[in-house]
């Protein structure tokens, strides 16, 4: 048996950035993985296709300036692996540092302080979980038919679909949907809600919705799929059944915690059908064994991961953070993005808080002119004191303003010393500065 002083299972962005960290504090570091080192987010993630939203949004751009070129996907396809594989290097090389010891292969408990990994056994007084999560699929008919598939599948394809029928308007849908639009698919968006992003203000929603909807993308709301043929996607709407022809079928409709083979009852760490049940330091019911990231179900986003694998850390080394995991902002990379930190106007009327929501507009901003970027909106909420409750934006580098309001909100800040705030001229942020001046 092996001993050590932090054993990680899975090299996610919420295992691999840990296991740096550790390393750097001095801790010694045993890091499992059974697939490629970087997890879902490197490998059929986050990365991936943020290579393939840049190509749908240059491809947008072309059109709009009246130059038509054929989209030739091989390149496309090649450039993505590219940057997967330079960045997944840039793991290998960081999980080969003094401190880390990878181990390929599957971890299993063997006790609530003991992972084996085939023959051998490892034991740690704290322990990691980072194993992520896997696509859900749909229980109907057809699921297994080849021409369905999940998005780790469709990032391989090597040509343009000529139709693609996408179920879910969640994000992984919606990110989906801008790409292939762009590329030159016909896309179909199959969603059981009367909106799409349910996570997301309303209103920015249907503003990302409306835009794809003019750029030609076929969107079926409140529609539940009842099958899958070798022909389409067949779903009910309004006590009907319709059917949409398609060559690719898209299963977007969530992802679940990978819990199966951690043999968890080995180490009686408590779980559900939503994840590893954990408190509010990542901690499970077991002393010194947490879980991080997708594995637990509270927040699926790849920073989520991260932050959470980095204050776990920091606990364990003694060390005081002043993370704020309760504010974590998000991002849909469609073109243009959406993004969004904190509440939502719908979420303070649900908890009947009295807020004061102010909107910023693209169209009166220079850069945004200057861009041609001007479809975009801002939304910025406050309480009756002036602190900043969330921010909500649609339009262009969504996610870079949304950023600025997630950090401000975790140093407590009110609209006041964000309008007291010089931001450069000419750029986008001067919408979120004037928002702010509203008050
Ligand atoms: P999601 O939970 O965001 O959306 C799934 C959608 O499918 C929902 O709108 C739901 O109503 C719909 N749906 C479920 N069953 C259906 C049915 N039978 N017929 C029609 N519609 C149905 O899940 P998604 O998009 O698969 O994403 C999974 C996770 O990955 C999310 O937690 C997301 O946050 C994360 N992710 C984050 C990204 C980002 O931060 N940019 C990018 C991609 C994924």
């Amino acid at each position: 048996m092996t001993s050590t002083d932090l054993i990680i299972i899975g090299s996610g962005p919420g295992g691999y950035r840990a296991a740096g960290e550790a390393a750097r504090l001095g801790l010694q570091v045993t890091i499992i993985e059974r697939a490629e080192a970087g997890g879902t987010c490197l490998n059929r993630g986050c990365i991936p296709t943020k290579t393939w939203c840049h190509e749908a949004e240059v491809a947008t751009l072309l059109r709009e300036k009246g130059v038509e070129k054929p989209v030739d996907f091989v390149p496309i396809l090649e450039r993505k692996n590219q940057v997967v594989n330079q960045l997944r290097q840039g793991v290998e090389t960081l999980l080969a540092s003094p401190g880390i010891t990878l181990v390929k292969g599957e971890g299993r408990f063997t006790g609530p302080h003991t992972v084996a990994v085939g023959d051998d056994t490892f034991t740690a007084p704290h322990i990691i979980i980072a194993t992520g999560s896997d696509a859900k699929l749909i229980p109907v008919p057809g699921i297994d038919l080849p021409h369905v598939t999940t998005s780790t599948e469709l990032l391989n394809i090597d040509h343009v679909p000529a139709r693609l029928c996408i179920v879910g308007a969640g994000v992984i849908g919606m990110e989906f949907a801008s790409i292939f639009n762009a590329l030159g698919s016909e896309v179909t968006v199959v969603e059981f809600l009367k909106e799409c992003l349910p996570s997301l203000d309303s209103e920015v929603a249907k503003r990302l919705r409306t835009l794809l909807s003019r750029r030609g993308v076929d969107f079926r709301m409140q529609a539940g799929v009842k099958e899958i043929t070798p022909e389409g996607v067949v779903y009910e709407r309004k006590g009907k059944t319709e059917t949409i022809a398609a060559d690719i079928v898209l299963v977007a409709t969530g992802r679940k915690p990978c819990i199966e083979g951690l043999n968890l009852e080995a180490a009686g760490i408590d779980y559900g059908r939503g994840g590893i049940t954990v408190d509010d330091e990542m901690q499970t019911n077991v002393e010194g064994v947490y879980a991080i990231g997708d594995v637990n179900g509270r927040i699926m986003l790849a920073h989520a991961a991260t932050y959470q694998g980095l204050h776990v850390v920091h606990r364990i080394a003694g060390r005081a953070d002043g993370m704020r995991l309760d504010i974590v902002p998000s991002a849909i990379f469609t073109h243009p993005e959406a993004a969004g930190v904190g509440m939502t106007e719908d979420q303070c009327k649900q908890a009947g808080i009295v807020y004061t929501c102010k909107k910023g507009h693209y169209r009166a901003n220079g850069k945004a002119l200057a861009m041609e970027a001007t479809d975009g909106m801002l939304k910025l909420i406050a309480d009756e004191k002036g602190l900043i409750l969330g921010c909500h934006v649609y339009g262009a580098h969504a996610a870079d303003m949304v950023q600025e309001v997630s950090c401000l909100m975790t140093k407590g800040s009110t609209v006041a010393e964000l309008a007291d705030m010089v931001h450069i001229h000419p750029t986008l942020g001067e919408i979120l500065a004037e928002t702010a001046q509203m008050f």
